[in-house]
């Protein structure tokens, strides 16, 4: 028997700390949460992402009164972002969630689903994708998003 251990790498940062544009993506992503179609959780999630070449896209989640038809919103806004320009790697993207009248404290972090949507962004442009994952408390920087999801099925594992 053999034993691995695998390591996620988060980097922690005041928001103060952050340099200008990924404040700037954060606030976006914040901006988003008030436009969130979330009548049955009430909770409510804004994402921004920005592409190599610039553009910057927000969307946020919207829900369903068929629970699972509804969607997050990175999903909403990685499907967005790589249907604009399908031929531009994603750079960014920045996550807030907002509950209950305030911003959570601690960072948002994202469902598996969409781990494995961003994963197939990253895996298909062949470039990281830095996650910026929004708290009043504190942001977390992750540097790719294979960070979020080891052990993961990607295009290559179709090949057996
Ligand atoms: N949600 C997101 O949009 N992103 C996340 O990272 C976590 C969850 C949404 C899905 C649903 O509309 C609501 O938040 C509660 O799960």
């Amino acid at each position: 028997m053999e034993r691995k251990t695998i390591e996620t790498k988060i980097e922690i940062y005041s928001f103060e700390e952050l340099d200008k544009s990924k404040q700037e993506l954060i606030i976006k992503a914040k901006e988003q949460v008030f436009k969130a179609y979330a009548p049955y959780s009430e909770f409510q999630v804004g994402a921004a992402i920005e592409l190599v070449n610039g553009e910057i896209f927000a969307g946020c989640n919207q829900e369903n009164s068929a629970y699972p038809s509804g969607l997050c919103a990175e999903r909403v806004t990685m499907f967005f972002a790589n249907a604009q320009f399908p031929e531009v790697a994603v750079k960014t993207i920045a996550i807030a969630a907002y509950t209950n009248g305030s911003f959570l404290e601690e960072p948002v972090t994202p469902c598996g689903s969409c781990r494995q949507v961003l994963l197939e962004t990253e895996v298909r442009f062949g470039k990281d994708i830095t996650i910026l994952l929004y708290g009043t408390k504190y942001v977390f920087k992750i540097n790719n998003v294979k960070q979020l999801l080891p052990i993961c099925f990607e295009k290559s594992s179709l090949n057996g």
